[in-house]
């Protein structure tokens, strides 16, 4: 059983999609072991609570540089014996001393079909280029915005009549369906290579 560490800044709707998904499962091939946040006020903290999942909160704020701020978190990963990192909605570049730590162990989920609309508002960034597709990305996080290889993609059809809600409900709906199934391939994989 792999140990799973997820990182979210916000709602964490993706992290409730992972627990309810494990909930559901007789013999899981992971666990979420701990829930990091960088925002110590988000949402996704009161869902840890309840899914009793551990967590740790801490601001970059607190710390005179980022490779502190990183260190801190590796420390908090390595004492949970932590093997794999899903970013979930965390708004936050990882440097060099996450991803050498987890090297090809780390993937994140984008609401938008990478390359196209990297970085915040992905997609409002689609409506307001006036595309007619977009979609979700699932990849392997390296030091860019949202650049490494790509894993899976789901497309998604823009209506003429569609909103910012309408297409954010859309995209959630992939994402919560898909993101739980491709974390535990991506972890079946990693156990064939080790
Ligand atoms: C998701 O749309 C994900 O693709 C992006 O951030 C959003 C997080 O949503 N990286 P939530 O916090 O899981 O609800």
């Amino acid at each position: 059983m792999q140990r799973v560490a997820v990182f979210a800044s916000g709602s964490g709707s993706n992290y409730q999609a992972i627990m309810e998904y494990l909930a559901n499962q007789s013999h899981p091939n992971f666990e979420v072991a701990l829930l990091i946040s960088d925002q110590p006020k988000a949402q996704v903290l009161e869902r840890a609570k309840t899914w009793e999942t551990k967590s740790y909160a801490v601001s970059v704020k607190a710390f005179p540089s980022m490779s502190q701020f990183e260190e801190a978190i590796l420390h908090q990963l390595w004492e949970a014996d932590i093997d794999f990192l899903v970013l979930a909605g965390y708004m936050r570049l990882l440097g060099p001393t996450l991803l050498n730590a987890f090297r090809d162990k780390i993937v994140n989920i984008h609401p938008s079909l990478l390359p196209s609309f990297p970085g915040k508002d992905a997609i409002r960034q689609a409506l307001d280029y006036g595309v007619q597709v977009t979609g979700v990305t699932i990849h392997f996080v390296d030091e860019g915005m949202d650049t490494g290889p790509i894993i899976y993609q789901r497309p998604v059809l823009i209506d003429s009549s569609e909103t910012a809600d309408s297409l954010s409900t859309k995209i959630h709906t992939i994402e919560h369906e898909m993101y739980p199934q491709i974390i535990a391939a991506c972890i079946r994989n990693l156990e064939g290579h080790e």
